[in-house]
């Protein structure tokens, strides 16, 4: 069976990189691998850490792209691929543009479509966009839906949807312990990467800091920086915020916090440091998806820069708090998370209701129609629970 797997980003080439890495190792799969570039610096770093050479690349991306733009260079090229390449399957991860133009190009080419991380919803068009929308686009295409969790299938059962449905876990949580693993036993390494971030000494506070959502252009990141520029005024905290390469995030970031001592406004970090830097985090304030996902596998703190999440599992276990994006929300709350007591940071895969590390097995085992065991998380949500959030916040 020849798989093609089809991605762009950075969150979807850390997702795909452990799965990609099992269709390699699996008998009877012919594994294929087409990055769209739609993310190039950020996409290029991921790569090389899991060690894929893709078979193709699109090479989509354009300066300051527009989403109508992308979208159709991607069509283009996408079609082309599927004419050369005659895959029996694609696979898609997650809410891109680049997964929503490959699933759907798949469909128009009677080509069967595998979704991983299936069902994740706001049921708010607008929040997150145009990811909402990319998703239930994805799903009503897809024959396989890999629902990381119990709640993702919930959502998906009730759309009445065409696709068999399993929870497999998310493949983050796999990329996390693959990764983890490798900084917990290599001394060196783990040196080499702190010695990145010299200006993290035992004595400060580190405020670990995301913030790239399109939703939130304009006021929203108006806002964010000026809490930010507030709580730099703390002698106690380095925030070390890594920019997200798109330019109405590098502006407005660099415009307000640029000159700050204590603000460092780094480069997006490749996945093993920005991994360290969530393992030495006092607290992590984004509004990503994927650090929502592995910053409570590690027992950090999280609060999040958005008024509604699709990924409510951490949020009911209490170790994620949605502060949305008022500026004196963010301070008062993220003030109280910094004086809180600073809580172990160990990697507990058995405690996430995310995954614990087997997601890329179930969905080759789902794919070769091998029988397995669908993900049920080792929810201890004591074990879980980080107190210090839920007191400090309540
Ligand atoms: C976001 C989503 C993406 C989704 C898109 C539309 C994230 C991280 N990304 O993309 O998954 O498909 O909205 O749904 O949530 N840039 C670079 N180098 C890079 C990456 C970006 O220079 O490696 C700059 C370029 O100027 C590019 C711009 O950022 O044109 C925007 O990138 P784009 O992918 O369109 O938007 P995101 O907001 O990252
Ligand atoms: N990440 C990274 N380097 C950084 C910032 C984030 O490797 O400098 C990782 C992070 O661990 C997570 C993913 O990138 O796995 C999140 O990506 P992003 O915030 O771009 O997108 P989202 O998860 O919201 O789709």
């Amino acid at each position: 069976m020849k798989v093609l797997s089809v991605f762009g980003t950075r969150p979807e080439a850390i997702k795909m990189g452990p799965l990609v890495r099992a269709l390699e190792a699996a008998p009877g799969i012919h594994s294929v691998v087409c990055i769209t570039g739609q993310h190039r610096a950020m996409l290029d770093q991921v790569m090389s850490l899991f060690g894929i050479q893709p078979d193709h690349d699109l090479d989509v991306m354009v300066a300051n792209q527009t989403l109508n733009g992308l979208c159709g260079r991607l069509f283009a090229k996408l079609d082309a691929l599927y004419e050369q390449v005659q895959p029996d399957r694609v696979l898609v991860h997650g809410d891109t543009s680049t997964a929503m133009t490959a699933a759907l190009a798949a469909f128009h080419r009677r080509i069967p479509v595998g979704h991983v991380e299936a069902g994740l919803r706001t049921g708010n068009l607008d929040q997150p966009w145009p990811e909402e929308m990319n998703r239930r686009v994805i799903d009503v295409v897809a024959d396989h839906l890999f629902a990381p969790t119990a709640s993702s299938r919930y959502n998906l059962e009730q759309e009445n949807l065409g696709g068999r449905i399993t929870i497999t876990g998310n493949t983050v949580i796999d990329a996390l312990e693959q990764t983890v693993d490798r900084i917990d036993r290599d001394a060196p390494l783990r040196a080499g990467l702190d010695a990145a971030f010299p200006f993290l000494t035992p004595g400060r506070k580190l405020l670990l800091v995301t913030g790239h959502r399109r939703e939130s252009f304009g006021d929203g990141f108006a806002n964010i920086c000026r809490a930010l520029a507030e709580l730099a005024r703390r002698p106690d905290l380095e925030i070390v915020y890594p920019v997200h390469l798109n330019p109405n995030v590098q502006g407005p970031v660099h415009q307000h916090l640029g000159g700050l001592d204590n603000v460092h406004l780094i480069e997006p970090q490749d996945y093993l440091h920005f991994v360290r830097l969530m393992q030495r985090a006092h607290v992590v304030l984004t509004d990503s998806g994927g650090v929502q996902e592995e910053a409570p596998a590690l027992g950090r703190p999280v609060l999040v820069m958005r008024d509604v999440t699709e990924r409510p599992e951490a949020v009911q276990a209490g170790v994620v708090k949605l502060v949305g994006t008022d500026a004196a929300r963010i301070v008062a709350e993220v003030g109280a998370a910094c004086d809180a007591a600073p809580t172990p940071a160990r990697f507990r895969p058995d405690a996430s209701p995310y995954g614990d590390g087997r997601a890329s097995a179930r969905i080759v085992a789902a794919l070769r129609g091998v029988p397995f065991d669908e993900f049920v998380p080792g929810l201890a949500a004591d074990a879980l629970s980080t107190p210090s959030l839920t007191e400090a916040t309540s």
